[in-house]
């Protein structure tokens, strides 16, 4: 979307924002990284962290966006200006530019799996069977790096051409049809003989499961499900008009956010616990578990096909958005720049993530700080670029916006009261921005920097 246009509805800024944040995070990550790092402690404080920091920064970048009316590094760049606050937005072009590079890979196992759904490779396999194809799919270096690529092309042609808009008209169908998917395999899910123990997983806390690593993972995961700290949503909501209710939207999208998260954990942890799988499988769990499901289900390989391809769906409505930041940062002014740039910078970025897509093949042992290629861009986007670029988002909204300005924004087009903005303002400029540093600083801590 060039910077003049503007959504075309309330509720294409609902959806459109929606299809940002939710993705694989929620549905994909979210199961997988529960299940590695503490089960339902991790979710309690994923519930915190998304309702008393994600959200109010998520008001808070709207708020941003729509007051300057421009794309990300513009809105610092008119707010402070000669600052190096505008680094803020870098940060964020940064993060994309690498959560891009692996995402792609994510999104090219979706495209393997609706591939291997259509020509029924899929039915009738036991779990064990599923879990060696899953491996045997993605180790293939070729069929790897040529998914990733289909889902970069893809996501490059329509960034390039701007016709995002006719996305998000899709999206309107789509993302309610795949929750009301979610609602079915979840109930399919729940009836299965380890439901009680998957529940419990899921969202019974056992505190000794906890680790300064697991809050810190909880954060990263907080960001990264609703798109924060990138400045993603200042961008969007820079083509937003006066009359939209931004915390009233702010809080639909979280909302919706932490619904499709409890259900991929609803869908999952049962399967887990019923097929005698480890919840700690890692990023295979969704792959495996839910064609299992599948197989158990009346018209199995119609849900398991309509699975993948809402799946898919989710992730390019997220990938979208993590291209379009980087070219709108580059293509401000220049709207004839865009296809150019989205295809350079789209290519450069598939490059990049070659590593990515080997890491589960020929590049598993390969490993930098402990980690392969991918695991260690996650962990260096999640867990310190999101949470770094939130923490400097706080900080610039609440210390270098100017009170006034903000309250004015914030009561376009909402009815709020002057408790809710204090409180929303006391969080924004002292409990958020200490929390990340507390967090933070646990980890470096653990890392043993201290000693
Ligand atoms: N939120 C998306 C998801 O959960 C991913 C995503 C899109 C993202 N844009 C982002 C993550 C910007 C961090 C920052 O799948």
């Amino acid at each position: 979307m060039s910077q003049q246009e503007q959504w075309s509805s309330k509720l294409g800024f609902i959806f459109a924002t929606a299809g940002t944040a939710i993705g694989l995070g929620a549905i994909w990550k979210f199961p997988y990284i529960a299940g590695t790092s503490g089960g339902g402690a991790f979710f309690l404080l994923f519930l915190l962290f998304t309702l008393f920091i994600g959200l109010p920064l998520l008001i808070g970048e709207f708020v941003l966006g729509r007051t300057t009316g421009k794309e990300a590094v513009s809105t610092y760049k008119e707010l402070a200006p000669k600052t190096l606050w505008p680094i803020t937005g870098w940060i964020g072009v940064v993060a994309c530019f690498l959560i891009l590079s692996f995402y792609s890979v994510i999104g090219g196992w979706s495209l393997l799996y609706i591939f291997e759904t259509i020509t029924g490779q899929m039915s009738q396999l036991s779990v064990e069977q599923l879990s060696s194809k899953f491996s045997e799919l993605i180790a293939n270096p070729w069929r790897a790096i040529g998914a990733q690529a289909l889902f970069m092309i893809m996501t490059i042609y329509v960034i390039s051409k701007g016709v995002q808009a006719g996305i998000e008209r899709a999206s309107k169908i789509m993302m309610p049809a795949l929750l009301i998917l979610l609602l079915i395999i979840a109930i399919r899910s729940l009836t299965l003989e380890g439901a009680s123990e998957g529940i419990q997983f899921l969202l019974k806390p056992e505190w000794s499961n906890i680790s300064s690593d697991t809050v810190l993972f909880a954060l990263g995961q907080a960001f990264f499900s609703l798109s924060l700290g990138v400045s993603v949503m200042v961008t969007y909501s820079s083509y937003v008009s006066k009359s939209q209710n931004l915390p009233l939207t702010a809080s639909v999208i979280g909302i919706m956010n932490i619904l499709v998260a409890l259900l991929a954990g609803l869908i999952i942890f049962p399967g887990v616990f019923t097929f005698g799988l480890e919840p700690s499988e890692g990023p295979a769990l969704i792959f495996v578990v839910l064609p299992t499901i599948f197989n158990q289900m009346p018209l199995g390989q119609v849900f398991m096909f309509a699975f993948f391809l809402l799946f898919f769906f989710a992730a390019l409505t997220s990938a979208f958005s993590l291209l379009e930041i980087i070219v709108a940062t580059f293509s401000k002014g220049k709207p004839k720049k865009r296809q150019k740039l989205s295809w350079n910078i789209g290519l450069i970025i598939l490059f990049v993530g070659v590593p990515s897509a080997l890491s589960y093949g020929i590049l598993a042992d390969v490993q930098l700080f402990g980690r392969t290629f991918f695991d260690l861009l996650d962990y260096l986007t999640s867990n310190i670029l999101l949470p770094l670029g939130a923490l400097l988002v706080a900080l610039f909204i609440s210390w270098k916006v100017p009170k006034e300005r903000l309250l004015n924004e914030m009561k376009q087009g909402a009815h709020i009261g002057n408790r809710f903005f204090a409180i929303w303002y006391l969080l924004v400029k002292f409990l958020i921005p200490l929390a990340i540093l507390i967090i933070f600083l646990d980890v470096l801590g653990g890392f043993s920097f201290f000693f």
